[in-house]
């Protein structure tokens, strides 16, 4: 796809800033973005991050996975490709959202080095918080909230990550919750620790 397409005049310049919205909602948006194994709770600590910025007054959307992928993504698999391809579709959206001021909370396997990179260079480095939700796969399958482990095992899905698909785990991560030595409280009172500095509106 090309990135500069023709007889497309893009309006961007003409609209309200982000900092004009920013303003508005008296904080500063940024994207944290949470890697990890299915089951590994992202999305667990995401909803509690969330529900703790709101009683504070932040505004914030949580972006996961399964959600987008029955809806905007319902035509991307597994492969190499579609996640790449997935993750683009996400951190494109994750850029209107921070544009909006909105705080987005990204709940993602996104497996490897280069698809975090990707969402990374959408969303730029500034804007992007790397969380690694690091938990073993073992613990991972133990837990296996959605019966998938059990279902990869059996083979009848492929390309599961950390079986028999990658997980290549980030070197780089703002912060690492381990969620098998963490209680959820801990580990989403960590994440706001960890942000509430950074989404402080500075005049
Ligand atoms: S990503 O790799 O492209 O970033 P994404 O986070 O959107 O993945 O979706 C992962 C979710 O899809 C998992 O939490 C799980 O519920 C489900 N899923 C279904 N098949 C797979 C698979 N082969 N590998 C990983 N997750 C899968």
């Amino acid at each position: 796809m090309s990135k500069s397409p023709e007889n497309i005049h893009t309006t961007f310049d003409q609209l309200l800033k982000r900092s004009d919205k920013e303003e508005l909602l008296q904080q500063h948006s940024l994207c944290v973005w949470f890697t990890g194994l299915s089951g590994s709770g992202k999305t667990t600590i995401a909803k509690g991050v969330e529900l703790e910025l709101h009683k504070l007054g932040y505004l914030t959307q949580v972006l996961d996975g399964d959600n987008i992928r029955s809806g905007i993504n319902n035509n991307l698999g597994f492969s190499e490709g579609d996640r790449l391809e997935n993750i683009r579709r996400i951190a494109e959206v994750t850029k209107l959202y921070l544009n909006t001021g909105i705080i987005t909370l990204n709940c993602f396997v996104s497996p490897t080095i280069d698809v975090r990179d990707l969402a990374r260079d959408i969303i730029t480095t500034e804007d992007f918080i790397e969380v690694y939700v690091n938990a073993p796969f073992s613990v991972c399958e133990q837990r296996d909230v959605k019966g998938l482990y059990k279902k990869a095992r059996a083979g009848e899905i492929k390309n599961f990550t950390g079986l028999d698909a990658p997980f290549e785990a980030p070197s780089n991560a703002s912060l690492e919750i381990k969620t098998d030595k963490m209680t959820i409280a801990e580990s989403v009172q960590a994440v706001v620790n960890m942000l509430l500095p950074k989404i402080e509106l500075k005049n």
